[in-house]
């Protein structure tokens, strides 16, 4: 099989699954805890990843919030998003979507508008500095009360402007979608686009699909992998051109696979399949490493990672000018 590497890297490319805190590496977590005067129980960089045992989305859950901890001012949350967009913008991510989980942070006693600031302020200097194009989509954690999330969409409601979408993550079990839908309902009606997490191999995985599908109305499915188990999901989701954006490595960490072969399925099918990253600083690997290892797995010729790269332009919640721009871009790097 042609190597197919190169190819890839050089790739103009946008990531729509990326959760910024999921991009705390652990020596910007070391840098952060020193500012900040907090001691970590770890010496130096290998002993915080020797430590980063899961092998299923609640323990890796618990990694991801502990590792929260040090950032607590609106530079912590600026140099998080900076060190990821310079990341994305050395892979070719042109542009993002870009989720941020502001309840991990507020029920900690760190103000939203801090959170948001320094987030907005990076998002702004990385597109005049790398020209890199981003968006926000904030994510309520579905294992807290839905009244949370309805204060939180609420609290984010001046800022508006900066913000694109909604979506849900953290513990899905016994956390089903409907247990949002006001709050999905009332956060359409101020004009957010929808999306929510639909984890791979959890329990009534392709219920929690057709419930995005039928009480919610997303407009994009994060994961959804399951889907693959119900032909009329399948046919439905395709239907209405919904992007789902996958993660291979990180389904390679919490699952007992990397579900490349099932990338591979949904290509054939026509799915608007992606491949995305989700917490690169913790399943190792950005956006190349994820189109790589999924090309190497199940086999992908040239022409299904232009799919890939299509979809995710085509997925994203960008105008059509704006994605037809990207598109002709791509156009010019496959020629
Ligand atoms: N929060 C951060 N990463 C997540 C994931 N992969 N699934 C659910 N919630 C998350
Ligand atoms: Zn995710």
């Amino acid at each position: 099989m042609e190597n197919l590497d190169g190819f890839i890297e050089g790739l103009p490319k946008a990531e729509l699954h990326v959760h910024l805190e999921g991009t705390l590496e652990p020596g910007l977590k070391l840098k952060l805890a020193r500012r900040n005067n907090l001691d970590l129980p770890y010496a130096s960089e290998d002993e915080m990843r020797a430590a980063y045992a899961f092998d299923d989305l609640p323990s890796f859950l618990k990694v991801y919030y502990e590792g929260m901890s040090v950032l607590l001012e609106e530079q912590d949350f600026h140099d998080l998003t900076t060190a990821y967009l310079e990341k994305a913008h050395a892979q070719n991510v042109v542009y993002a979507e870009m989720f941020f989980d502001p309840q991990a942070h507020t029920t900690r006693g760190i103000a939203f508008d801090t959170v948001i600031n320094g987030i907005r302020r990076a998002q702004v200097d990385a597109e005049d500095r790398l020209g890199i194009q981003t968006r926000l989509i904030m994510c309520f954690l579905r294992d807290m009360p839905a009244e949370s999330a309805m204060e939180t969409l609420e609290r984010s409601l001046d800022y508006k402007d900066w913000i694109i979408g909604v979506g849900l993550d953290s513990d899905e079990k016994g956390n089903p979608p409907v247990k949002f839908k006001q709050v999905f309902e009332r956060a359409r009606a101020e004009g957010y686009l929808l999306t929510m997490h639909c984890d791979v191999d959890q329990q009534d995985s392709t219920t929690h699909i057709w419930q995005t599908l039928n009480d919610i109305g997303v407009d994009r499915i994060d994961h959804g992998v399951n889907a693959l188990e119900d032909n009329a999901l399948c046919r439905e989701i395709k239907d209405r051109k919904l992007a789902l954006t996958v993660c291979p490595i990180s389904n390679g960490y919490v699952t007992d696979s990397r579900k490349t072969a099932e990338i591979k399925t949904m290509l054939d099918l026509g799915l608007r399949v992606t491949v995305n990253s989700d917490d690169p600083a913790y399943f190792p690997g950005y956006i190349n490493e994820n189109l790589i290892a999924t090309q190497r797995e199940a086999g992908l010729s040239k022409a299904q990672l232009i799919q890939l790269t299509i979809n995710a332009f085509e997925g994203s919640w960008l105008s059509t000018t704006e994605k037809d721009a990207f598109l002709r871009r791509l156009d010019a790097y496959v020629a």
